[in-house]
């Protein structure tokens, strides 16, 4: 480790401290555009063509019986109580919900109440997310997101979730990291529907904006007092060369990428959430990164990223809670010092001023991680595919040992010292 003075760093009081996960990536056998996409012949035919399936195999690619949390989330979320937690993030399935146009399902409505029941009873607050990006087979048929009628389908469903949940439900997360599921799926055309158009990509994100906020304002009108906000996924710019053209690219860029989602909902949003994982270099382009230290998916984990996309929120004058912010890393190497690192720059941030009032963990368990399967392996908790075991990663105890503490206390840093100062 390098010189670094060892200090507590404990956080506000009522700090919100968990992880997260979303239906399509750890219920299991769900069935929504993403499942049909995944066993599509184009789909297949581009895994085959591309290597991945002699790689990987083509079952990494489906979604399938995943974790199988949709009938293990007692033991789960007992699990995250044993682990420290006082906070989880979870979403419904829509599909799950309203698997025929207008017909809501009585069954998944109980499934998602008792979800909530447990975590009560548990003393573990719920953070319920709207929509993680799978939508009903129905809905797709009729034209998906892109659909004008889709704002309107969209709070319906939002409202009914609301109405038979919200009781017990503080915290809303409506939409998730729109601006990458738009990105992948409308300009990039690399998720479902794998479109490469950006008049579609303006109207998706037209549509979504306006369910949004429609959302919002249904909502309040059943109980005033939720916490309503999207979980959006901001990356930290930094420049190679302090030049005026560097300054003009981060600057775009940082206004395009973090801000226009931030910004156009602004009177929308009770809280900020954060998902973080991305460190952009910008050197005459983008991604110049030096990629010294990365995570199994080769994305570059750079220690200060976090602390200075909280410090960029300032302007909005929000609470912040960090819905998402983790690391593919099977062999558990690297996520007690980025947990450490990511934690100490959130520390700073607070005491700078920024009202940050909760951090989750992607992930609470290893899960299917959309186009990329399920290798890469983000949990706090190892799943055993094949048996279902769960298993603690011992990074999940570094973790507990901060939650128990509200902070990182030097007890803590020293028990896993070694951990700590391979990367320091
Ligand atoms: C985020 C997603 C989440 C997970 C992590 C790794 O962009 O919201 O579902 O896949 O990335």
């Amino acid at each position: 480790m390098q010189k670094e003075k060892l200090q507590d760093y404990i956080f506000p009081k009522n700090f919100y401290w968990g992880a997260a996960t979303a239906s399509h990536q750890v219920e299991g056998n769900n069935h929504n555009d993403w499942t049909e996409w995944e066993k599509s012949e184009k789909r297949v035919k581009d895994l085959k063509s591309s290597g991945l399936v002699n790689k990987h195999g083509l079952d990494n690619f489906v979604s399938g019986r995943s974790a199988d949390h949709y009938n293990k989330y007692k033991e789960d979320f007992k699990l995250a109580k044993e682990l420290g937690h006082n906070a989880t993030r979870f979403s419904i399935e829509w599909s799950r919900i309203e698997p025929e146009e207008g017909k809501f399902n009585q069954k998944a409505i109980d499934h998602y109440k008792d979800v909530i029941k447990t975590l009560k009873e548990l003393d573990i607050e719920p953070f319920v997310t709207l929509w993680h990006w799978p939508i009903p087979i129905w809905l797709r048929d009729k034209g998906g997101l892109k659909s004008s009628e889709m704002p309107k389908y969209f709070v319906r469903y939002a409202k009914k979730v609301v109405e038979v949940l919200g009781d017990d439900v503080k915290f809303w997360i409506v939409l998730n990291e729109p601006e990458v599921n738009t990105g992948m799926g409308y300009m990039l055309g690399i998720w479902p529907p794998q479109k490469k158009n950006i008049l579609q990509y303006f109207r998706v994100t037209y549509n979504l904006m306006k369910a949004h906020k429609l959302t919002y304002r249904e909502i309040k009108k059943i109980n005033p007092k939720a916490q309503i906000g999207i979980a959006k996924q901001n990356v930290s710019f930094s420049l190679k060369k302090n030049t005026p053209v560097n300054r003009i690219i981060r600057c775009l860029a940082n206004f395009y990428w973090n801000h226009v989602w931030l910004c156009s909902l602004k009177k929308y949003q009770d809280f900020i959430g954060l998902n973080h994982y991305f460190h952009c270099v910008v050197d005459y382009g983008l991604y110049k990164n030096d990629f010294k230290i990365v995570n199994d998916l080769g994305w570059e984990i750079w220690p200060t990223s976090l602390y200075e996309c909280l410090k960029d929120l300032e302007k909005y004058n929000k609470p912040v809670y960090i819905t998402e912010n983790g690391l593919a890393d099977a062999k558990d190497e690297k996520r007690t010092w980025f947990i450490y690192e990511m934690l100490k720059g959130v520390h700073k941030a607070i005491e700078e001023g920024i009202d940050v009032k909760g951090y989750l963990h992607w992930s609470l368990m290893d899960n299917f991680e959309w186009a990329e399967g399920y290798w890469p392996r983000f949990g706090l908790i190892e799943i055993d595919y094949d048996t279902l075991e769960r298993k603690p990663r011992k990074s999940a105890y570094f973790y507990r040992d901060i939650c128990i503490h509200n902070g990182i206390v030097v007890s803590t840093v020293d028990k896993y010292k070694k951990e700590i100062e391979k990367f320091s």
